[in-house]
């Protein structure tokens, strides 16, 4: 049985609409991140809450050995968690404290932590992302950016297998997309996790991802490396834009729109 995260003829639709068309990805394998990029509307949304349990789909999807789509919501969200594009309204609880929650949640299937451990760990989570500092700081009156952060702080406190990020770092300043995508790079390694984090931002993917996938009005158009897949062609079909494609100083890849065709 592959090791991974694999997504087998994944089917989704809205009422009669279908959105992702028979779709499977290559294994993802742990400690691995995959980019996944594409227009607007391709579809990444919908495959990231279809691979999550949180819409209905037809297809497999598989962890290892075991099959995700026959378990209980419950069940997977311990092993899965989703960052939504769009993040729901903060309640009125202080960062620390909305960490803390999210820390019980993923505890409650496994051994419950003392409060002094639950407190250590959520500290820990905030200073990984770089806002320790806004842990007393009360959910409602945090920053678009802010907010953000916060939710990949609670994500990351409940210590899951498979972290399916959607556009984490699309609110973020320069220095936060750039400590967002380390520490998720960073924990991908530590820990032998897996991650899935659709990107617009082309050259964060092509930085930090291992492998990346692009979809396309719902299908898989190319995945792979990033020096394999991205190419002014894709660049032409995929996005209608003429681009270059050149190497930096520093020898990464970048990829410069010139226009829109
Ligand atoms: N809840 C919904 N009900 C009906 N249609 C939806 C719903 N959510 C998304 N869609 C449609 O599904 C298609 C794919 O949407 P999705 O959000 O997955 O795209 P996306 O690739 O994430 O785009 P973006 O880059 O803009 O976030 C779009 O045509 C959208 O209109
Ligand atoms: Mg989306």
């Amino acid at each position: 049985m592959s090791k991974g995260l694999s997504v087998h003829n994944a089917n989704v639709s809205y009422g009669q609409r279908q959105i992702v068309h028979d779709l499977s990805l290559p294994t993802l394998p742990h400690g691995s991140l995959t980019a996944l990029i594409g227009p607007n509307g391709a579809g990444k949304s919908t495959l990231l809450r279809a691979v999550a349990g949180l819409e209905k789909m037809q297809g497999v999807v598989r962890l290892g050995d075991l099959d995700l789509s026959a378990m209980s919501v419950a069940e997977r969200a311990h092993r899965v968690t989703y960052m939504p594009q769009n993040l729901p309204p903060g309640l009125s609880l202080s960062v620390m404290e909305s960490v803390i929650a999210a820390l019980r949640v993923a505890n409650v299937q496994g051994f419950p932590l003392s409060s002094e451990a639950c407190l250590r760990e959520a500290f820990e989570a905030l200073q990984r992302i770089g806002i320790a500092h806004l842990a007393d700081q009360l959910l409602s009156t945090l920053s678009g950016g802010q907010r953000q952060l916060v939710s990949l702080a609670q994500l990351i406190a409940r210590r899951p297998q498979v972290m399916l990020l959607d556009e984490p770092t699309s609110a973020l300043d320069l220095n936060y997309q750039l400590k967002v995508m380390d520490c998720v790079r960073g924990l991908v390694r530590e820990h032998n996790l897996i991650a899935m984090v659709v990107l617009h931002d082309i050259n964060l993917a092509a930085r930090f991802a291992d492998h990346i996938a692009v979809l396309r009005q719902g299908r898989l158009y190319a995945s792979g490396l990033a020096d394999e897949v991205l190419n002014p062609a894709l660049f032409a079909e995929v996005y209608g834009v003429q681009v270059r494609i050149e190497r930096c100083s520093q020898q990464s890849l970048q990829v410069l729109a010139d226009r829109a065709v």
